[in-house]
């Protein structure tokens, strides 16, 4: 734990290591202003983390949106504009839900895929909808997506792209996958506004999301989440990276009192 989160602790130190908590405060301060352009833990470590939370993946997330998941994956799919028969790729697809609300979307005669790079939620996905007709899980990168050029209809990214090394290579290989004319659509976390609620919300995330995850025993995964969250960019930037990766008529909409940002673009 960093004195900047045990106050007391640094209460004690005394005046005789204000200064020098005042410099670290100011750097911690300043770090946070640091927007990122990709996360910096390495892809292994992200993988054994997502390995090990597989299990209770669908419980916490839940709990941790107050059930709220459910109706933002659906304002994902409406965003992905697609028609029975279709084709959407589902990037960073974890355990699955979103791939098989885009599955029911397009229906037995469309084709959807989910790619992720944990072998461990890939189970958890073919387990709970690996029956359906039309829906396929594969191991994969997201900045190396294992499919063709322009093969889908459109794709999506739910909750995955502040994992990414880097965001905008990330949405780069998304509108790759996708033909001209489909949809790129990303629904991931953000930090609502204006900045003083921001700050309340990460320092809240960054308790309740370890407390969280001490119930189900996953403690240090998932204090991972809240730092994921840290420095990543605000919505209006992550619509400048989509423009710059070619995409059209990009928008966003803040779901969850701006707790949660839904981006799409049409790619040219
Ligand atoms: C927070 S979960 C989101 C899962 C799911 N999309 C959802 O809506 O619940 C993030 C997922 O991203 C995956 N992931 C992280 N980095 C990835 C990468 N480089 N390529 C593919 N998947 C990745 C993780 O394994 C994990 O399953």
């Amino acid at each position: 734990m960093t004195a900047a989160q045990d106050p007391g602790q640094e209460a004690a130190r005394g005046a005789a290591n204000r200064e020098s908590a005042d410099t670290a405060g100011a750097r911690e301060a300043a770090a946070q202003e640091v927007v990122r352009t990709g996360n910096t833990v390495p892809e292994p470590s992200v993988t054994s983390m997502f390995d090990s939370i597989a299990p209770v993946y669908d419980r916490m997330n839940t709990l941790m949106t107050a059930g709220m998941d459910g109706r933002w994956r659906r304002a994902a799919v409406r965003a992905a504009n697609l028609s029975k028969g279709g084709t959407a790729l589902d990037v960073a697809c974890g355990t699955g839900k979103l791939t098989a609300a885009l599955a029911a979307k397009v229906g037995p005669e469309g084709r959807v895929e989910g790619v992720d790079l944990s072998p461990a939620m890939l189970d958890e996905a073919r387990r709970a909808f690996g029956a359906m007709r039309g829906i396929e899980f594969v191991l994969g990168n997201a900045l190396s997506l294992p499919v063709a050029d322009r093969s889908f209809d459109a794709a999506t990214i739910a909750f995955g792209l502040r994992n990414l090394a880097s965001f905008e290579d990330g949405f780069r290989e998304m509108a790759r996958a996708v033909r001209s004319g489909g949809r790129v659509v990303c629904l991931e976390l953000s930090v609502p506004r204006p900045r003083f609620m921001g700050r309340f919300y990460v320092a809240l995330f960054r308790i309740t999301a370890p407390f969280i995850g001490a119930l189900f025993r996953r403690r240090a995964a998932y204090a991972y989440l809240p730092s994921s969250l840290k420095g990543f960019p605000p919505a209006e930037e992550i619509a400048a990276t989509m423009r710059h990766v070619g995409l059209k008529d990009v928008g966003f909409k803040r779901l969850g009192l701006g707790t949660v940002a839904l981006h799409w673009g049409t790619v040219a």
